[in-house]
């Protein structure tokens, strides 16, 4: 393997640019090849990195030797099939959200990656977010008592999109970060939608996921609102976080409120609920951009032979929860059991190595 990694992305739409300027500034990587069907995006992005060698062919640009590594930053649904060319061309892959079109391809693509020994890995970015991690460790260490309920916004004029629906665009970002603070997937999802496009692709959801000991989470997709929303809120038994990811700064805050029964009462007329109004602060939080984060650990899983800590089996969890969604919107909002996986990722560890990665680099 080179001093520095070669990595080659595919894909130099909206979201490739920023994979390659990330990549660029990330010890360890070069951009080395470029690739796209569209000949005035690859002209545009290539004029950028011009030690980039350029590829309108997918399978051109695998068979240069020297490349190391691919980053997959197409349409949702080549996913799967340039991820397996990848891999079988012997390339660590890093795949943009969703990792694949099914739960059946993640698994595949996760064999194929473990048994010829490459990394695979899902640019699931919110889980490289400092403040993300911020909230993660805030949930864990108690500071907000039990937490009870996530309550996700992400609602925007989007790009209307032909192939998947809104839950399969937005939801990843929502899905990763709650069963990362959750700390488990979710037993069953009811998931309602409609296209107010009329094309029969679902460009507003509204997901509800139930988890053991009675907690949930809600989530609301769309490509049809005025407003850019990109709001999470924690509820915990003691305290609640604000997740606002639009604020450059102050993302989020930690609300000292709750809600009290009275300990004891006779009967209704003594019944009062006592409304506990504290402090409203704002916690400290690393100036990191995600996506280098993600860049980070993708190269370093390379360099150490170690699952990134949002590796092929986190993207799996991701799919088949966006599986169920669908089949429960096919269901008219009906409960899906969300198969429970037999390839769990390991997240014993994942937060620590992301902490440290931020922290290494702040
Ligand atoms: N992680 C994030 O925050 C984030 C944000 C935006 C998009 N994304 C993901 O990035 C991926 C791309 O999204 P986008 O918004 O950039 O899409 P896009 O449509 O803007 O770009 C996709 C590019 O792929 C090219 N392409 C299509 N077929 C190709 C082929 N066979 N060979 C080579 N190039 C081909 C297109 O010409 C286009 O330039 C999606 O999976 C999306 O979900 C992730």
């Amino acid at each position: 393997m080179n001093s520095n990694l070669a990595i080659g992305i595919v894909g130099c739409g909206y979201w490739g640019p920023n994979l390659a300027r990330a990549f660029e500034n990330t010890s360890g990587a070069i951009v080395s090849a470029l690739c796209d069907s569209d000949e005035t995006r690859l002209t545009s992005l290539q004029e950028r990195h011009p030690a980039a060698r350029r590829y309108t062919e997918f399978r051109q640009m695998l068979e240069d030797p020297n490349l190391d590594a691919v980053v997959i930053a197409t349409p949702a649904s080549l996913h799967y099939r340039q991820a397996r060319e990848a891999l079988l061309s012997g390339k660590h892959v890093l795949i943009e959200k969703p990792m694949a079109g099914s739960s059946v391809e993640c698994e595949d693509l996760i064999s194929m990656a473990e048994k010829s020994g490459l990394i695979i890995m899902v640019d699931h970015t919110y889980l490289h977010s400092p403040a993300v991690l911020k909230i993660a460790e805030l949930v864990s260490s108690g500071e907000i008592g039990e937490l009870k309920y996530i309550n996700c916004q992400r609602l925007n004029l989007g790009i209307i999109q032909n192939e998947f629906n809104v839950a399969w665009d937005l939801a990843p970002h929502d899905l990763s970060v709650i069963i990362h603070v959750m700390e488990e997937v979710p037993l069953v999802v009811n998931c309602q939608g409609g296209s107010q496009m009329g094309n029969g692709i679902e460009d507003v959801v509204n997901i509800s996921l139930g988890f053991s000991r009675g907690r949930f989470a809600t989530i609301q997709n769309s490509w049809i609102e005025p407003r850019k929303v990109r709001q999470m809120t924690f509820v915990g038994t003691q305290k609640m976080i604000v997740f606002d990811d639009l604020k450059a700064i102050e993302k989020i805050k930690i609300h000292d409120v709750r809600v009290e029964r009275p300990p004891r009462y006779k009967d209704f007329t003594q019944f009062q609920y006592s409304y506990h109004y504290g402090d409203c602060y704002i916690p400290r939080v690393e100036q990191r951009e995600p996506l280098c984060v993600v860049c980070e650990d993708f190269v370093q899983s390379i360099r150490g032979n170690v699952a990134p800590s949002s590796c092929g089996r986190c993207g799996l969890e991701v799919v088949r929860i966006l599986e169920a969604c669908s089949e429960s919107l096919r269901l008219n909002g009906a409960a899906v059991k969300i198969c429970q996986s037999r390839m769990s990722p390991d997240r014993s560890n994942a937060l620590a190595v992301e902490k440290s990665l931020i922290e290494l680099n702040a």
